[in-house]
Formats: C-alpha cells, sequence, structure tokens
C-alpha cells in the first residue's frame, strides 16, 4: 500500500466510515463504504456520488475502475458486475448533477466540468457504467424540470417539454387542452386548473416498440403522474410558509417524463403509456372552492372540501380516462399527494397503496433493486367508506382529520376499474429533500424514476 494512505488509515485520519472520503495528495481519494457486513449496491451508489463530488472539485478528466473483484466482493453476497456498473455510474451523474440555468451574474460558481470519460476493465461493469448514465440522465431531466420554477414551469411548458421528450425517443405524444377536458367530462381537472391563467391539460406519451418481449406481448403499463405545476391549495390556501416549495407538486410527472425517456432510450421491449395530469391549483375569480360539487369523467359526483386536495381530483379523471382509452393492464400512479405521508413514514420511502398480489410483488422487487425505497399501507373498504359524502357520491377530503394517505388512495381507488392491478404510490415526502440527501444533494430527488424503470425492465 502507499505509505501516504498508510499513515492516513495509521493516524485515523481516514476511518472508513460509510460517506469518509479522504484526498491522499492529489491523485488519490480514499472512500469509506463501512464494514463489510453493511456492504451492498445502495452504498456503492451513495459512495460514487461522493466520489463524484470529489472529482468535481478536483476537475478530474477521467475515472477507470480497477480490478472488479474488489468493487463486488465485501456485503454478504457478490454483487453482479453489470448491476455494480449501473450503480456506480447513477451515483457519479446524480451526485454531480447541480441546475445552473438560473444562475444569475452575481454568482460565482465554478465552471461545470464539461466531460468525465468513465472506463471499466470488466466487461460487465462498462455495460453497466453505459446502462446506469443512461437511467441516470433520466432521472436528472426529471429533477430538471422538477427544479424549474412555476413562472416558466406552466401547463403549457409540460406540454412543450413532453413532445421534445417524446420527439427524442421517437415515442407519440397527445395532448387533451382544456376545451377538449370539458368536453370529455373530466370535471376534477377543469376545476382544479380553472382558477390558472394557464389552464390545465392532460398528456399522454407511449411508447410503443415494435419489438416486444414474449412476456410484455399482452402488456400495457399505465403511468400516471400527479403534476401540480404550482399548488397554493387554492381558497384553503396554504399557510404559514406551507406554500414554498410547491413547484416540486409536479414530481409525479417529472417522474413519468424521466422514465418515459429512459426507457425509450434503453428501447425496453413493452408498451408503456405515460399520462400526466397538468394543472395548476390557484385562486382567482374563477376558482373552484369548498362545497362545490363536480362530476368527474366517470360520473362520480365529488362533494369539494378542500381545495387543496386537488392532486386526487386531476388523478382521478386521469385514471378513469386511462382505463376507458388506453385498456392499460397495469396501472402505476406517482403522486406528491399527502403531507401525511411524511408524518407516517419519514422520508427514508415512499408510501404505496396496492390490492395485486403480482404487481405488489413486482414493485418490491423493483424497489429492493433500484434502491428506491417504498412501503406498503392499507387500503379497506372501510377507508372507501370514509369518503362518503351526504351531497355527492364522496368527497375528496374528510374533515375528520385522519389518515390522509390513506384517504387519498381510497378516493383514487373510485376511478379504476376492479380488475385492473393498480397501485398508488405518495411520493411526498421523497420527491425533494431539504437537508441533503446521500445521493441528490437538496432539491428533487427525481424519485419513482430508478424504481418504475427497473420495474418495466423487469417485465421485459
Ligand atoms: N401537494 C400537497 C401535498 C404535499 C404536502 C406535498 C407537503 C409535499 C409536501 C397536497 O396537494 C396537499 O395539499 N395535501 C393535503 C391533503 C389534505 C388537504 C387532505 C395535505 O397533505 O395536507
Ligand atoms: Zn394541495
Ligand atoms: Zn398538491
Amino acid at each position: 500500500m502507499n505509505p501516504q494512505v498508510c499513515e492516513a488509515l495509521r493516524s485515523g485520519a481516514f476511518r472508513g466510515d460509510h460517506g469518509d472520503t479522504l484526498m491522499v495528495g492529489s491523485t488519490q481519494l480514499l472512500v469509506g463504504l463501512g464494514p463489510a457486513k453493511d456492504y451492498s449496491i445502495d452504498r456503492l451508489r451513495a459512495a460514487a456520488a461522493k466520489i463524484g463530488r470529489v472529482l468535481v472539485k478536483v476537475s478530474a478528466r477521467s475515472v477507470t475502475l480497477c480490478e472488479s473483484s474488489a468493487w463486488l466482493i465485501g456485503g454478504p453476497s457478490v454483487l453482479e458486475g453489470v448491476a455494480a456498473g449501473c450503480a456506480f455510474a447513477e451515483g457519479l451523474a446524480l451526485g454531480t448533477w447541480r441546475i445552473d440555468d438560473f444562475d444569475g451574474t452575481a454568482t460565482r460558481r465554478s465552471p461545470r466540468l464539461s466531460s468525465l470519460a468513465l472506463w471499466a476493465h470488466d466487461r460487465a461493469m462498462r455495460s453497466g457504467l453505459a446502462r446506469g448514465l443512461v437511467v441516470a440522465e433520466g432521472i436528472n431531466t426529471a429533477r430538471q424540470i422538477a427544479a424549474t420554477p412555476p413562472n416558466i414551469a406552466n401547463p403549457t411548458w409540460i406540454a412543450s417539454e413532453s413532445r421534445k421528450i417524446a420527439r427524442a425517443g421517437k415515442m407519440t405524444v397527445k395532448v387533451i387542452d382544456y376545451s377538449h377536458a370539458k368536453a370529455l367530462g373530466m370535471g376534477g381537472l377543469v376545476a382544479v386548473g380553472r382558477g390558472s391563467a394557464i389552464k390545465p391539460c392532460l398528456v399522454a406519451i407511449s411508447w410503443s416498440p415494435k419489438k416486444l418481449s414474449a412476456r410484455a406481448r399482452k402488456e400495457h403499463v399505465v403511468l400516471v403522474g400527479k403534476t401540480i405545476t404550482y399548488d397554493t391549495g387554492g381558497y384553503s390556501l396554504k399557510v404559514n410558509n406551507g406554500m414554498k416549495g410547491m413547484k416540486y407538486d409536479k414530481c409525479g410527472g417529472a417522474a413519468v417524463m424521466g422514465i418515459m425517456q429512459t426507457i425509450a432510450a434503453l428501447r425496453l421491449p413493452v408498451r408503456v403509456t405515460a399520462v400526466l395530469a397538468v394543472a395548476e391549483n390557484m385562486v382567482s375569480h374563477d376558482s373552484y372552492r369548498p362545497d362545490d360539487i363536480i362530476i368527474m369523467h366517470n360520473g362520480v359526483s365529488v362533494e369539494v372540501t378542500n381545495t387543496d386536495a386537488e392532486g386526487r381530483l386531476v388523478l382521478g379523471d386521469a385514471l378513469s380516462w386511462a382505463c376507458d382509452s388506453l385498456a392499460p393492464t397495469r396501472i402505476v400512479d406517482l403522486a406528491t399527494l399527502t403531507g401525511g405521508v411524511g408524518v407516517a413514514l419519514g422520508h427514508f420511502c415512499a408510501g404505496y397503496f396496492c390490492g395485486d398480489v403480482g404487481l405488489r410483488s413486482a414493485l418490491e422487487s423493483a424497489a429492493n433493486r433500484s434502491g428506491e425505497r417504498i412501503w406498503p399501507l392499507p387500503l379497506w373498504a372501510e377507508h372507501k367508506d370514509f369518503m362518503r359524502s351526504q351531497h355527492a357520491d364522496i368527497l375528496n377530503s374528510n374533515p375528520l382529520r385522519s389518515a390522509h394517505p390513506i384517504q387519498g388512495a381510497a378516493f383514487l381507488a373510485f376511478f379504476v376499474r376492479e380488475n385492473i392491478p393498480w397501485a398508488h404510490i405518495d411520493i411526498a415526502a421523497v420527491a425533494a429533500s431539504d437537508s441533503p440527501h446521500e445521493i441528490t444533494g437538496t432539491g428533487p430527488t427525481g424519485f419513482g424514476v430508478r424504481l418504475c424503470v427497473e420495474f418495466i425492465a423487469q417485465m421485459a
């Protein structure tokens, strides 16, 4: 071992704890992976993010992964080369991402690294690196969309970004505009988006590859994303700084856009359609209000008790429309639906609801492989009954404040055909973070992209 490295270890300057880094001289970087028994693909991804941040500081130009066995062994199970390469590239690209489209002349940040060459001696790892970069690009697209401020990222902007993603990936795109949504009876989307000067829309992006894998021939996955470009709460206005950060209320849709970019780039042999329910929840003379009763796309009437529970209204229409028009075999929705999911589970996982055993196990296996954790919450008949209204079929929020995340899921269940496997993933607590996340730092995480890309890849 190099004497400087020996000295760093002997003196205790470097302990090798998970997350430790120490530059030795100008060419060697020590990275702590923690105890061998805890080493995992997730630790490797996080370490790569750390490494990436140091490499930016020292203006590195290239990285080579040598002696693959050293990267793969150490934990309870031997890591697989492709997966390890993939996780490493993901960590590097996510850890070094930054949004600097909005840097003004007053900032004095160091310029971006123009490029970093990646190489691994091991062939499997090398192909993993290539895949990881593609996935990370999709995640960073989701983060970029999420971070774009609401004065720019309005419903029209989302539609035009969707068209760009579709064009680049040779996908088809369909935009149902405000008047069309009204004609289709999308009372939820129309009510929520009506108060904004920029009217709501529904966007559908379809990836329909010519070559389908045998397993996926009969499948059509539909991903639905809550895309509220800004959530003021509407007349049930958000107070006490609760509004700050609500540009991230489009993170479900942003993730779905990133997923579509990724599966098209990877040419995954599975049919997938993304449906974005896009609206801005504002206050104006034309806004909907508490006590309004609206009729949704499937004819269900809803008494609005809280205009801040707007996500379920736009998603209800999107789900109903998807069931009617797309013949989905599996539906997964991603939504920053409730603050309550963070109260229940913290910001370490998303909460999810799924009554279908097969879909549940597919999602859980994708979660384990991707490192994006999900945790199940119950959705019983009693929860659906809890949403009943005296004046209409259902309420959008029960004034008895309990089980908010489940109320959201119970509401959505009224809009999905019972025979179609469906999962609702509440990402409100994981879509963006105030305190530095070990891979993505502060701000948008792109949560859901790794999970769903893995889920779709497993169907191939
Ligand atoms: N967009 C919010 C949920 C949210 C809160 C996301 C905090 C991220 C951080 C959603 O539209 C909302 O306001 N939900 C209400 C639901 C309630 C009125 C039933 C909430 O969480 O308080
Ligand atoms: Zn809201
Ligand atoms: Zn919202």
